[in-house]
């Protein structure tokens, strides 16, 4: 099997980042594509959308551990601490666990999409005066450079909230987690993960009533139409989202309804009908294996905050100095 690696190296623009891969993911079978590159700005938007949905269980969730949690998080994670947080997600979790904290001195969100890092800073320095802000535009699945540590600082601790780890397959989840456990050698990692559970609850929350997951799935397709001259018709392909049990994950794809050919740029690709384009992985846990990973990677596991039906839970994972 071929395989797209999220670590694959490519070249430093976003669009022709983007050219690269899926050009590259289309030529071979299966055909399949890495999910960071839902999140351009029409992609960003709808991900907002469905953490909004009754299906979409996993964001309220943790929101819900980390307002009741946070200072137990707080003890955990010590005075004057300096956070870097992987992906720039809902501006609501990073805001429970800063309230929290005794005395934050730095917080450092790393993210893909320049724009929303920007836009997410600037709301949080008018909230957090007293906090330095130092966002870094970078793609959190290779090694990012972190500015340099500060004397006088607390721990360095990563935050990964959202199960945003689900998106990586074990190996690559590994070997991602032994990177950071390197960067925050003293501190540790504050992570979320969604749990395995009932199929039925995972499938609705990626197949909601409204569509909204259909749309952000299909959006990918519409981003090759924008930036890389590509002329998908999106009707022409359907939203498909189930359970692998035996892999532990949600499996998001775009089934090609007809037999059609696509252009992107001066690239022709044929699609039979039924062909699929893997766009994304989203890996379930058991606490037990969960730990189990994290072990491998270096971390120590010392605490876990789970919600009353056990679907979901954050991780207070040490990193040895
Ligand atoms: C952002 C990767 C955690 O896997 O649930 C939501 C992305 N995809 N609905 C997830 C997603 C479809 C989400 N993560």
């Amino acid at each position: 099997m071929n395989t797209v690696s999220l670590f694959q190296t490519l070249p430093g623009n976003e669009s022709d980042e983007f050219a690269c891969a899926l050009t590259a993911g289309l030529r071979a079978k299966p055909y399949q594509v890495s999910p960071k590159f839902f999140y351009d700005a029409a992609g960003s938007a709808l991900f907002d959308q469905i953490c909004e949905l009754p299906e979409y269980y996993p964001t309220r969730t943790e929101i819900g551990i980390l307002a009741e949690h946070a200072n137990d998080m707080a003890t955990c994670i010590g005075p004057n601490a300096e956070i870097v947080e992987f992906g720039a997600g809902s501006s609501r979790k990073i805001r429970l666990l800063l309230d929290a904290l005794h005395r934050p001195q730095r917080f450092v969100p790393v993210d893909i999409s320049g724009e929303h890092l920007h836009a997410s800073a600037g709301a949080l320095r008018e909230a957090y005066p007293s906090l330095e802000i130092r966002p870094v535009v970078a793609d959190f699945t290779r090694p990012v450079a972190l500015p340099p540590r500060m004397p006088g600082h607390g721990a360095r601790v990563g935050f990964f909230p959202g199960s945003s780890i689900g998106n990586f397959d074990p190996q690559e989840a590994r070997r991602f987690l032994r990177q950071i456990a390197n960067q925050l050698r003293g501190g540790g990692l504050l992570i979320g993960t969604d749990l395995v559970k009932d199929p039925a609850i995972l499938h609705a929350a990626y197949n909601d009533a409204a569509g909204v997951t259909a749309a952000f799935n299909r959006n990918l397709l519409l981003r090759a139409n924008r930036e890389l001259d590509a002329d998908f018709v999106v009707d022409n392909f359907a939203h498909y989202a189930f359970y692998n049990a035996a892999l532990q994950r949600i499996e998001m794809h775009l089934i090609s309804l007809h037999s059609q050919n696509v252009h992107i740029g001066d690239e022709r690709f044929h699609f039979a009908e039924g062909d699929s384009i893997h766009t994304e992985n989203s890996y379930k846990f058991t606490l037990e294996g969960f730990h189990a990973l994290a072990m491998e990677a270096g971390f120590r596991p010392a605490a876990t905050w789970c919600d009353a039906r056990r679907w979901f839970c954050l991780h207070w994972l040490e990193a040895p100095a």
